[in-house]
């Protein structure tokens, strides 16, 4: 049996009341979003005759989501990070402002306090037996074009088994590793060893990966490496680089691989390379430049200061 009640007086005043629009308390805006959501939800509920018992399933998966802190988790695989991308860059489409470097999700794994070094740093603490040795290092450029002096690179990535520090199921890897910040030297240039970091799958059997799987979808994202750039001055950057070798490089279920941010790990194995960047044998190679856009009217337009983040 079919029946549509959600546009009939009783239940238009009834969204009204538990939005609080018929009372002078609260927040206006929280009254507003609240109303809108609902009334599609009962719209959808109405049209699709989603039943009772689909319902409550959505509560019980909804309330294993949150018992296992994965909201920020599930909001990349349904595209939302990735829509309030694109949402950025169509403001900044209007306001005429060119991204030479994109912008790409931050997903929910950055901690913040990492260990702040000059020009240079370590970020593998040599514990990962597979880990192929990494060289990554390049510029950070202004909005003028040249090299910006003392920018803040601020830079983490998993391990050879997909795995976060901080988030590491089996607890095997200290505080901050894989995870630093590095203050650019007096000619813009960042620079930084680590290991080529593997792709990375949501946690099996969680309730991520089950509505992905009720989706026809997987959970994997290929390697990749996370930046946040920052300079006076500048917007700061939220970005990603993507390793262009791994098969999902454009099969990311977190939708954040982007032109622009594919790279290249280039093999070094002749003595030139391999005593230029101070390494002890063969390597792969990263050269990437990160380009900043300047701040609007004196103010980041873009920054996202509310993000509640994990705290190193
Ligand atoms: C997720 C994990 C990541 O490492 C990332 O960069 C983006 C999203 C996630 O589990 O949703
Ligand atoms: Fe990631």
């Amino acid at each position: 049996m079919s029946v549509k009640i959600h546009d009939s007086r009783q239940v238009r005043e009834f969204l009204e009341q538990v939005s609080g629009l018929d009372n002078e308390q609260g927040s206006p805006r929280v009254k507003k979003i609240i109303h809108r959501v609902l009334s599609d939800l009962f719209r959808t509920i109405d049209e699709l005759d989603i039943t009772p018992d689909e319902y409550w399933a959505a509560i019980a998966w909804l309330n294993d989501l949150g018992a296992a802190g994965q909201a920020g988790l599930i909001s990349p695989g349904l595209g939302l990070d990735h829509f309030l991308d694109l949402r950025l860059d169509a403001i900044d489409a209007q306001l005429g402002i060119d991204n030479p470097t994109p912008r790409t999700i931050e997903g929910p794994l950055y901690v913040s306090g990492a260990p702040v070094e000059q020009g240079f740093a370590r970020l593998d603490d040599g514990s990962d037996p597979d880990g192929q040795p990494l060289v990554m290092h390049g510029t950070v450029v202004g909005a003028d074009g040249k090299p910006v002096a003392g920018a803040q690179v601020e830079v983490w990535h998993c391990d050879t088994r997909g795995f976060y520090s901080h988030f590491d199921p089996t607890g095997e890897q200290k505080p901050f590793n894989m995870r630093r910040t590095i203050i650019a030297d007096d000619q813009g240039r960042y620079r930084f060893r680590s290991i080529v970091p593997a792709g990375y799958g949501v946690p099996p059997g969680s309730p991520t990966e089950q509505l992905l799987t009720a989706l026809g979808r997987h959970g994997q994202r290929p390697a990749h490496i996370h930046f946040f750039i920052s300079a006076p001055g500048h917007r700061k950057l939220t970005t990603q680089i993507n390793l262009a070798h791994d098969p999902l490089v454009n099969d990311d279920f977190a939708h954040a691989t982007r032109d622009g941010l594919i790279c290249q790990v280039t093999e070094r194995s002749d003595q030139a390379s391999i005593k230029a960047h101070d390494m002890d044998g063969p390597f792969g190679e990263i050269e990437f430049d990160f380009r900043l856009t300047a701040l609007v009217d004196g103010v980041d337009n873009q920054v996202v200061a509310q993000r509640r983040r994990a705290n190193g």
